[in-house]
């Protein structure tokens, strides 16, 4: 076994290295402590392996003696999930689409991979779209794309890379589609909690601007989807109203495109819904997601039946080897059991909320950042500048606080469901000290 003080010189021989310093201890790690094998340090885990980790270390309830022997024999054998069945595939599939999926959506996907999972979203719409204005069958897609925002992260796949737009390192140099892309009309609170900024004014512009894009020579009679994520995470934490996303539900039954949500990062309880569409009341035709679910895929509504030979009929139009992982799916599962079992969602709506409201008082005790928002586990801040945001991360990890950056100046945490309200104190205690006029 190599010792853990060697674990970055041995990865940095063979890849690149640069992730955390710690190195993850999977047995001594417990709830919302991830213990570093390496210093013997517990960090407080605010960033839950970017929001794909729900229910905190060592859950007790995971160590119940079925699920330990059902993950056993599925991790033993890989299976080609796609093309050969499994009682535990049955399972879990009969789980996630009725206790979780909402009523309403009778097709599901499943693939490794979030970026996987939105694409597979978008090749929906263009199936869907291409059959509607009657392409060739064997044709290309003729100009067919998908319409999205500034500020958007997909993924790193393919067609997500025509559409994340954060990090400019993260496409640059690869080829990619020219696809409209719109403004975001994100929300701002002051620390109230109630709307500060001129939104109605933003999202009429974007709305224009959606206008433009379906005239547009370039892409006319070609949008086959509007996509966006309903709380955009890595683009800043920007939260929209739900008449806004209403607008789009209207857009894309007027024009006929598709209304794609990704929710890769928001999805599977972290809101304190199963999903964050379900806040906003907007419903969508297809929903990606990722992450927290383990598995990744899409569910989709009956609107793909307005075309017969959709992807979710003919065989192999979207497809993969693995068709997710059994292994994943096992352990979603048992996520799904222990959320309910231990009314998680309500616990992370409480917790999230106590937590909100700690970091407005001390935004207004202390003035260093602003714009407190979140939903659930989902919370963020903004800071006057990049440097004073890093500056502050630096700090928090060095008070053994693991977080986020987002976007330009936002520092976000993604919540840990099991958190209760004495650790979001303390987390908040930590905070307090680390913010850039205490370091
Ligand atoms: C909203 C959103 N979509 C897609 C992805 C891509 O997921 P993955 O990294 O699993 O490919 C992410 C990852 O951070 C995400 O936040």
């Amino acid at each position: 076994m190599i010792d853990p003080s060697q674990v970055h010189s041995t990865l940095s021989r063979h890849q690149l290295a640069d992730g955390y310093s710690v190195v993850m201890d999977l047995e001594r790690s417990r709830g919302i402590y991830l213990h570093d094998a390496h210093s013997g340090d517990d960090y407080m885990d605010l960033f839950t392996s970017f929001a794909s980790w729900p229910i905190g270390y060592g859950h007790p309830l995971m160590a119940d003696e079925a699920f330990q022997r059902d993950l056993a024999v599925v991790a033993s054998t890989k299976v080609a999930n796609s093309d050969l069945y499994t009682t535990y595939m049955a399972e879990f599939v009969e789980a996630f689409s009725t206790r979780v999926t909402p009523e309403g959506y009778p097709h599901h996907f499943w693939v490794s991979g979030g970026a996987l999972a939105v694409e597979n979203a978008l090749k929906v719409a263009f199936d869907w779209k291409a059959h509607k204005i009657g392409l060739n069958k064997i044709g290309d897609g003729e100009g067919l794309c998908a319409l999205h925002f500034e500020g958007a992260f997909h993924g790193r796949t393919g067609y997500t890379m025509s559409l994340t737009n954060t990090d400019p390192r993260k496409v640059a140099l690869f080829p990619k589609f020219d696809w409209p892309r719109v403004s975001a009309p994100a929300v701002e609170v002051d620390l109230q909690g109630h709307v500060s900024n001129d939104v109605a004014a933003l999202e009429a512009q974007t709305l224009a601007e959606i206008d433009a894009a379906f005239a547009d020579p370039r892409y006319k009679d070609r949008i086959a989807c509007i996509v966006i994520e309903p709380l955009q995470g890595e683009g800043g934490d920007n939260h929209f109203r739900p008449e806004f996303l209403g607008s789009l539900r209207k857009i894309c039954d007027e024009r006929e495109a598709l209304l794609i949500f990704d929710e890769v990062q928001t999805g599977f309880f972290g809101s304190g819904k199963a999903w964050l569409w379900q806040h906003h009341g907007v419903a969508p035709d297809v929903v990606a997601f990722g992450k927290k679910t383990q598995v990744c895929g899409i569910y989709a509504n009956s609107r793909v039946d307005e075309v017969p030979e959709n992807v979710f009929r003919v065989s192999s139009r979207i497809n993969s080897t693995w068709g997710g992982n059994l292994v994943d799916m096992v352990r979603c599962k048992r996520f799904i059991e222990i959320i309910e079992a231990e009314n998680l969602a309500a616990n992370i709506t409480r917790v999230g909320q106590v937590f909100l409201e700690g970091l407005r008082t001390i935004a207004q005790d202390q003035g260093h950042f602003a714009n407190v928002r979140g939903c659930g586990s989902l919370v963020a801040f903004t800071l006057a500048s990049v440097s004073l945001r890093d500056e502050m991360l630096e700090a928090l990890y060095a008070k053994k606080v693991m977080a986020l950056s987002s976007g330009k100046r936002t520092l976000r945490f993604r919540l840990p469901l099991v958190m209760t309200a004495a650790e979001a104190g303390e987390a908040l205690t930590r905070i307090a000290d680390s913010t850039p006029a205490r370091v």
